[in-house]
């Protein structure tokens, strides 16, 4: 399992201290809750602030969009060079092109699909992507309670996946903890997000440990 910390838990007075501190207790992906105050109701950071975690970081950042108009924040992030652009489903009339899009930039392209979204509604765009993040909160804010049924639906996405792009990793966001981790593991999903519980912990490496 590879881990992510959000860090939209971390405190933000020592940003950069608090990103290197994920990097050194081993995570994979470093991940950024971009919210605009439209798609959710709140606000978070811009290119300024993530360029200065981009150099804090030393493993590549994962950018989640919760945002209203998609294609101009990815012109406004690609330029940091992230390894991953998920986007919202919800909020996109075209996410065929926009996953062209990212991947010409050359960042891999991933959907995210709210808690209600079923994941028959990407059936045909799975073959072009490289990530599937699946919310397991309502996307806005940390430290909100896991909904269960995202197990069953991961479980439903990997059959499409196993079919279309087995290439294709899935992963999930919200009120990830090490009570919830196994059931994520044996429903077949690779990447997990976690920010309250990482950095509401003593011990990040230890925190990151127990869900990888
Ligand atoms: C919620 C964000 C999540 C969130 C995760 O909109 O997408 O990444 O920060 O935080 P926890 O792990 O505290 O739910
Ligand atoms: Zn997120």
């Amino acid at each position: 399992m590879q881990v992510a910390p959000s860090i939209l838990s971390a405190d933000f007075g020592k940003l950069s201290e608090e990103v290197k501190a994920i990097c050194d207790g081993g995570c994979d992906l470093v991940h950024v809750d971009v919210m605009d105050g439209h798609f959710v109701p709140n606000l978070t950071i811009g290119p300024v602030v993530v360029n200065a975690v981009a150099k804090a970081a030393t493993k590549p950042l994962d950018i989640h969009l919760m945002v209203e108009n998609n294609t101009f924040f990815v012109d406004l992030f690609a330029p940091l060079k992230p390894k991953y652009i998920t986007f919202h489903i919800e909020e996109e009339k075209h996410p065929h092109r926009l996953i062209q899009k990212i991947k010409s930039l050359g960042i891999k392209a991933g959907v995210v699909l709210n808690p209600h979204t079923p994941p028959s509604s990407i059936k045909y765009l799975i073959e072009d992507l490289d990530m599937v993040l699946l919310m397991s909160v309502n996307p806005g804010f940390g430290g909100q309670k896991f909904i269960p049924s995202v197990v069953q639906k991961a479980k439903e996405l990997k059959e499409l996946i196993n079919k279309s792009n087995p290439k294709c990793l899935i992963e999930v966001d919200g009120g990830v903890n090490d009570k919830n981790i196994n059931s994520l593991k044996v429903a077949g999903v690779d990447v997990v997000v976690a920010g309250s519980y990482v950095y509401g912990s003593e011990d990040y490496q230890k925190a990151i440990e127990s869900l990888s």
